[in-house]
Formats: structure tokens, sequence, C-alpha cells
């Protein structure tokens, strides 16, 4: 059976990992993008591989546009298609921090890279309705989008911030399901639970102890990638939100069509020099 292509973000560390290894596991081709030399040498030697398996990497650091421009570019000379793109990267401040394009970092990682690469990477896609996009959100996700100050430059909070990023995540998988130009893809949001990572590294110890004795495996936190990797598409719901495995009750402010096409809108602005 010919390989299916995966590209993904986020498989360096965390439950990525363990969907890294599922996707070598299950006739894929992977290729990922890390922001280090070192790491993507360490997930290629660490991942359990048979002797039939092609896993790759195109380095790319998601807080600069330009990087993503080139890492896309570098995808096509790699990839003749993209079946499954997985768009799992993602990042919790607990102070104000800048992208290497001067935008505020949760907002340009965990959103604008994200809509870059699907945009960019689009015709690589095909269109046979087996092509599913996989976006990591989060349960916290409630309240609204600051549309008056979308990078809390006047008043930072590393919650509001990393919360409006992934509301921004479901409002726009729920809007590309809709768009009748992406009507042969399927995409799904996923939550994957509280799940013992890197991500709260940079919180105060408080914090961090607590998301040490509450957080779960990162097989857990892969269960729900894995399972919409594997479930026919026909079997899914193009555009919903899933965790633990099945379609989950998201904040009703995820439903917000016309919020959601007003947040793609007030994205592509900040990425007009970079799309056609
Ligand atoms: N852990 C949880 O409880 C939880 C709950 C809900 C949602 N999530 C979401 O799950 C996803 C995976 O996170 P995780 O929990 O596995 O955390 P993690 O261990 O910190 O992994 C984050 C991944 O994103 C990559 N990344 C971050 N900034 C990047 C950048 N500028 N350029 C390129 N790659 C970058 C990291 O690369 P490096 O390996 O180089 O650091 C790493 O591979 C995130 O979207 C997160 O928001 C996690």
């Amino acid at each position: 059976m010919e390989k299916k292509i995966a590209v993904m973000t986020g498989a360096t560390s965390g439950f990525g990992k363990v969907v890294a290894q599922h996707l070598v596991e299950t006739n894929h081709k992977l290729v990922f993008l890390a922001r280090t030399e070192s790491k993507a040498k360490e997930l290629i030697l660490n991942l359990d591989k048979g002797s039939s398996t092609e896993v790759d990497y195109v380095l790319c650091d998601l807080s600069s546009l330009a990087s993503i421009l080139r890492a896309c570019e570098e995808l096509r000379k790699r990839c003749s298609r993209i079946d499954l793109l997985i768009l799992n990267a993602g990042l919790w401040n607990f102070e104000f921090q800048e992208s290497k394009d001067g935008i505020e970092e949760t907002f340009q990682v965990n959103l604008l890279a994200p809509v870059l690469m699907f945009q960019k990477l689009k015709d690589l896609i095909p269109t046979n309705e087996q092509s599913k996009v996989l976006l990591t959100a989060s349960a916290l996700h409630q309240g609204s989008i600051q549309f008056d100050d979308i990078e809390f430059k006047k008043s930072f909070s590393g919650f509001k911030a990393y919360r409006q990023s992934k509301l921004g995540v479901i409002l726009t998988t729920r809007l590309w399901a809709k768009l009748p130009g992406n009507s042969s893809i399927s995409f799904y949001s996923i939550h994957p639970g509280v799940i013992r990572t890197q991500l709260g590294a940079r919180a105060g110890w408080l914090s961090r102890t607590i998301f040490k004795l509450i957080g779960s495996s990162l097989e857990k936190g892969a269960r729900t990638h894995i399972y919409l990797i594997d479930q026919p598409a026909s079997t899914l719901e193009s555009g919903e939100y899933y965790a633990k495995a099945k379609i989950a009750k998201a904040a009703k402010e995820t439903y917000d069509l016309q919020e959601a096409s007003r947040l793609l809108e007030t994205i592509n602005t900040y990425l007009k020099d970079y799309l056609p």
C-alpha cells in the first residue's frame, strides 16, 4: 500500500513524540518541523522505526514568519503531496514576549503560524476526501477574541493570551471546514487533556507542581490525535472539536462563524506580506 505523507509541527517534545511514533508505525512517511537540529536528530534516533520507514525533518522556527515561509518552500521540494497536516506546536508564555517579527509570541506561534502553514501548503493537500488537517487546541479556550488589543500589548496576561490563541484555533477549524474551497479536506481541533509536558515549564513553581501532580501521561495526550489519524474521515465530523477520542462540548463562542471570519481577516492582515 502506498505510504501516506504526514507533515507535523510539535513532534519534538511532549505527546507529539507519541503521535510521531504512531505515524511511523502506521505506514506514513513523516516530515516534521523542528526548530533545532539537535532535537530533530534526537527524535529520529528515538523513533522506533521499521525497515521501510521514511522520516525526515525541516528546520523551522515558528516565531519567525520568514522561517515558516522557507520551511514551506522546502516541504514543497520534499513532499509530492500532504495527506495529513498536523499543526500541534504551541507555547504558553508567562511573560510578554515578542516573536522575531515583533508580534506577541503566543499569538504568532499558536495561531498565525498554523494559519500561514495551511495557506501555503493547501494546494499540496489532495482533494480525495481522506485528507486531514489536525490542529491542537485546548479546553482553555473560553472567552472572546480581544480585537482591540489582540496581542495584549496594553496589559499582558499569559493565561488570556493562551486562552485566546486556542479559541482562535477552534474558530479557524470550524470556519475552514465550512469554506467551499476546502470541501474535500477534513479539519479537526483537539484538546489532548492535561498532560505532563514542557508546556508549563516556564510557569512558577506552584503551577509547575500542580501540572506535574494532575497531568496525565504522554500516551494519554496522544490518544485523540491517534484516533483522528486512524479513523476514516467518513466516520468523523469535519470542523468539530474532539477530546478523549470523541466530539467534545466546546464554549458557545467557538460556534460564532462571523467572529471566525473577522479573526481570519485580522490574521491575514498580519500575514499579508507572506501570502499571494
Ligand atoms: N500539555 C497540556 O496539558 C496541553 C493541554 C492542552 C493543549 N496543549 C497543546 O498541545 C500542543 C503540544 O504541546 P505539549 O503540551 O506537548 O508541550 P511541549 O512539550 O512544550 O511541546 C511543544 C512543541 O511545540 C514546539 N514549538 C514551540 N514553539 C516553537 C517554535 N517557535 N518553533 C517551532 N516549534 C515550536 C516545541 O518545540 P521544541 O521541542 O523545540 O521545544 C515542541 O515540539 C500545544 O499546542 C499545546 O498548547 C497541551
